[in-house]
């Protein structure tokens, strides 16, 4: 998360890369195995309210277009958009796909976020820098894509963004603490367009 502007493979954006086309590329293999009752959970954020997906530019190649947020934010969304897309291709079959924001956990993801900067957005607080009102433990931010695993719950709701051990409800606010979803993470156009993308990006996906 935050990590400097770094390309990998054929000049991906490294974000995107690690968050999405990697497990895009995973999930495209081992699509054969999911049969009636598997679920697929990706590992969303809140940080989807930072960038839709940047179709003109994903990767930032244009001079001086990085920015850290956004592209953690792109690459969470299209988290997000490729689990709802999945679903609708493992339906027939009676598998799933869900996308999760597990909430906010201090874990070392922050390890590129400067004490100071984490500090200055209210993560942190008091003298020993503790995790601030709000934040989850690890085992309560693993709850919920355990719950997406596995609940009965999900039944008829393929393809949902989950938080809080729950479907989440649409966002009224910036407050990625509050949290809710954001609509351009619910949009099937853009989750069809993104399949695509990363299907002729990768060379899988294709076909399930
Ligand atoms: N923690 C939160 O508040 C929070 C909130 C919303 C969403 N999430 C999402 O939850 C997921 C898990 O995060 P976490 O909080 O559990 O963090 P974590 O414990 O630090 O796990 C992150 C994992 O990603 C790996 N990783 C980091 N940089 C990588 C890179 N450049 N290439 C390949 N692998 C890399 C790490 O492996 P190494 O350490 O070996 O590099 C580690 O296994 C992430 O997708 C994150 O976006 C977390």
């Amino acid at each position: 998360m935050r990590g400097p502007r770094t390309a990998v493979g054929p000049g991906w954006e490294a974000h995107l890369a690690v968050h999405h086309l990697g497990h895009f590329t995973l999930t495209a293999l081992l699509a054969p195995a999911l049969a009636e009752g598997a679920r697929v959970v990706g590992l969303s954020s809140a940080g989807h309210f930072l960038s839709d997906m940047r179709w003109e530019d994903p990767h930032f190649a244009q001079p001086d277009a990085y920015d850290q947020w956004t592209a953690y934010g792109q690459s969470k969304t299209a988290v997000s958009l490729a689990a709802l897309h999945l679903d609708g291709l493992l339906a027939p079959r009676g598998a799933h796909a869900f996308s999760v924001h597990p909430g906010s956990i201090l874990t070392p993801l922050q390890r590129e976020v400067p004490l100071r900067t984490r500090r200055r957005l209210g993560w942190v607080v008091g003298e020993d820098d503790r995790p601030a009102p709000g934040f989850k433990t690890p085992e309560q931010g693993a709850a919920t894509a355990v719950w997406a695993a596995t609940s009965p719950l999900l039944e008829g709701h393929g393809g949902a963004y989950c938080q809080d051990c729950d479907i989440a409800a649409p966002a009224d606010s910036d407050d990625m603490l509050r949290g809710g979803v954001k609509p351009w993470v619910l949009d099937r156009g853009a989750a069809e367009r993104l399949w695509w993308w990363s299907a002729g990006a990768t060379g899988v996906g294709a076909v399930l």
